[in-house]
């Protein structure tokens, strides 16, 4: 069994980062800060609430698209290396896990120390022949990845490519492709454009994804030593149609001022302001699959449920300028 951990950013760096974003993001009009900062051990945990919430239908649907499709995702790829960005739990992974049965190595990337190691300790039990290379690391930055056996497929799933901000997303995409060699692939999980009740419903939970909004006040609190009152904030999601996406917001409930004294700053919120802590970008095929052509990759699988719910696209390096209709593999 191999089970290994590294951290490709020193603790000092993620805290620089961390001021950087609290810094630009709170000085900005409107005011945002990005959401990778909610991820820890306690946001990480609220994560795995959410998915289980009765009005949150993109795990499951994706899970059924996983369960159903692994074998295909499978024989299409022949993967040896699995990269999974933003791997989280690893819970609907070990689905294509299962299925890929010439996998040598699993490389689960996140900014979670606490996820890698719940999963990744987990994993190793379960799986004594695979050997796991778990990274802490940003995946929107250069990825450094161990030499493994190809064929390499990266996944992002759980529709995280949905909450890039579209040039964020456009940035990923073309880091990505500089990883991928013929007989790669790149496997995205996505939600797709729906109803806005339904998608309101699903992160407007207050309970639970507002705990989890919240909780990036939290972190600046502990990290920045500042004086947030998650009280004084209401957790708000809005259907932008038309950037068709869903914005989470944290609402100042009267006019306040936090005190953030590792930034020397002070933030005045009006009654009513909003902090946008989050997208969540829902797809339509056709512009997901341009977007990747713009990319150097053709999208060349697709996988959904019966509903439309989500879907899991598999796209792969093009050979050559001219564009190449997906081939729908649909349930
Ligand atoms: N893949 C899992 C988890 C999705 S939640 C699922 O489908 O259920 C998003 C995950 O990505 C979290 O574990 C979070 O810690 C991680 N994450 C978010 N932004 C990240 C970034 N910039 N780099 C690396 N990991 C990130
Ligand atoms: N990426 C998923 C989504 O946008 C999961 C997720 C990330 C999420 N942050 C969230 C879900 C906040 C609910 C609330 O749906």
């Amino acid at each position: 069994m191999t089970f290994s951990i590294t951290r490709h950013l020193p603790e000092d760096a993620t805290a620089d980062a961390l001021c950087t974003d609290v810094r630009s993001g709170l000085t900005a009009n409107p005011k945002t800060l990005p959401p990778k900062w909610f991820y820890d051990a306690h946001g990480s945990d609220l994560f795995e609430q959410i998915t289980r919430l009765p009005n949150y239908y993109a795990t499951r649907a994706e899970e059924e698209v996983l369960a159903g499709r692994a074998g295909d995702i499978a024989e299409a790829t022949g993967a040896r290396t699995l990269i999974e960005l933003g791997s989280g739990s690893s819970t609907k992974t070990r689905h294509l896990l299962g299925a890929l049965s010439g996998l040598h190595t699993y490389i689960p990337v996140d900014v979670s120390e606490s996820a890698l190691r719940e999963s990744g300790g987990t994993l190793a039990h379960e799986q004594p022949g695979l050997t796991i290379y778990a990274q802490i690391a940003d995946f929107t930055n250069r990825l450094i990845l161990p030499p493994t056996p190809g064929p390499r497929l990266v996944a992002l799933l759980g529709s995280t490519i949905g909450n890039l901000l579209p040039a964020e997303r456009l940035a990923f995409y073309a880091s990505v492709r500089t990883l991928l060699q013929p007989g790669d692939a790149l496997l995205l999980g996505v939600d797709l454009v729906k109803d806005a009740d339904v998608l309101v419903a699903a992160y407007a939970d207050p309970a639970v994804t507002g705990a989890f909004n919240k909780n990036v006040l939290s972190v600046v609190n502990r990290e920045l030593g500042a004086d947030f009152d998650l009280d004084a904030f209401e957790h708000v999601a809005a259907w932008d149609a038309g950037h068709e996406w869903i914005e989470m917001r944290l609402r100042s409930r009267t006019a306040q001022t936090v005190k953030i004294p590792a930034l020397d700053m002070v933030v005045d919120f009006a009654a009513g302001e909003d902090l946008r802590t989050e997208i969540s970008a829902k797809f339509r095929l056709p512009d997901l699959a341009s977007e990747l052509r713009a990319a150097g990759m053709d999208l060349s699988r697709w996988f959904t449920t019966p509903a439309q719910q989500v879907g899991l696209a598999l796209a792969t390096p093009a050979h050559s300028g001219i564009p190449s209709a997906p081939e729908c593999g649909l349930f």
